[in-house]
């Protein structure tokens, strides 16, 4: 079984970056090789970029969606050839917080910024590259908003990102993207439910993972064909548990 790109995405206070640690630990568990990271970020170049994509600076209110998306490219572009396609050409499946879907949603659905110049944008910068695998975590964006990092960080100096001052609106804009996104590819991107706790989005989390592995394991498999992944995943199916806490395999994301 070739290494898996698998991304996560979702609004802010979906509580995807919780859920990615869960099934990073899952997954180490169960033995299965791969690696965390995070976008904007990733790499050093990609931290520095992040660092000021997320910078709250009255002077620059008239950034807009295509200026920030050209933001995001240049750290996508790095962050695949320094980290994402050497990990994967290593052997190991690469479990990403966000990738080009964010930009559609948030600079395109959300910005407004034309979805036809992302497209040549991302052509540009990563041949137009997509995901395995997608898993949408989903909720409406006044929920994510009450649970979202921006409720506890707004009393913290400084705790507030320019994504995070952003109104109801915005977010109720970039979650009916990620809808579309999802209704025009329902075979890469999956659509988690996470109106409800921890542990049942987490059980949605695990099958999802156990369907994406079956997909890869051949009608009868001869001795020895199974991959290990599917083999670990196929004999532990029906055991949603196995979260628990410790770190993922990886950087790991923010509150998301
Ligand atoms: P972060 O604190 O990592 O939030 P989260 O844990 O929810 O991912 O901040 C990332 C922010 O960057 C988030 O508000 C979404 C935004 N973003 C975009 O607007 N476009 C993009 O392409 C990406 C990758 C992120």
């Amino acid at each position: 079984m070739a290494s898996l790109f698998i991304t996560v995405e979702g609004l802010d206070g979906s509580g995807k970056s919780t859920q990615l640690r869960l099934a990073s630990d899952w997954l180490r568990q169960r033995g299965v090789d791969h690696r965390v990271t995070q976008e904007p970020g990733g790499t050093p170049l990609g931290e520095s970029i992040r660092s000021v994509f997320l910078d709250l600076k009255e002077e620059w209110s008239t950034v807009d969606g295509t200026v920030e998306a050209l933001m995001i490219f240049a750290s996508r572009r790095q962050h695949l050839l320094e980290v994402i396609d050497p990990t994967l050409a290593g052997g190991a499946h690469v479990l990403c917080d966000r990738f080009t879907d964010s930009t559609i949603a948030y600079q395109g659905y959300g910005r407004g910024a034309s979805l036809e110049l992302l497209h040549r944008i991302d052509d540009l910068a990563t041949g137009g590259r997509v995901p395995d695998h997608t898993l949408f975590f989903d909720l409406p964006a006044e929920v994510a908003r009450q649970r979202g990092h921006s409720v506890v960080r707004q009393n913290e100096p400084g705790g507030v990102d320019r994504l995070d001052a952003e109104d109801l609106a915005f977010y109720e804009r970039v979650r009916q993207g990620y809808l579309e996104l999802a209704n025009a590819a329902p075979e890469r991107i999956r659509v988690i439910d996470s109106t409800g706790s921890i542990g049942e989005t987490q059980q949605q989390v695990v099958v999802a993972l156990t369907e994406i592995c079956l997909l890869y394991t051949s009608p009868s498999p001869r001795d020895g064909e199974t991959h290990l992944v599917c083999r670990l995943l196929l004999e532990k199916r029906g055991g949603g548990g196995g979260g628990g806490g410790g770190g993922g395999g990886g950087g790991g994301g923010g509150g998301g």
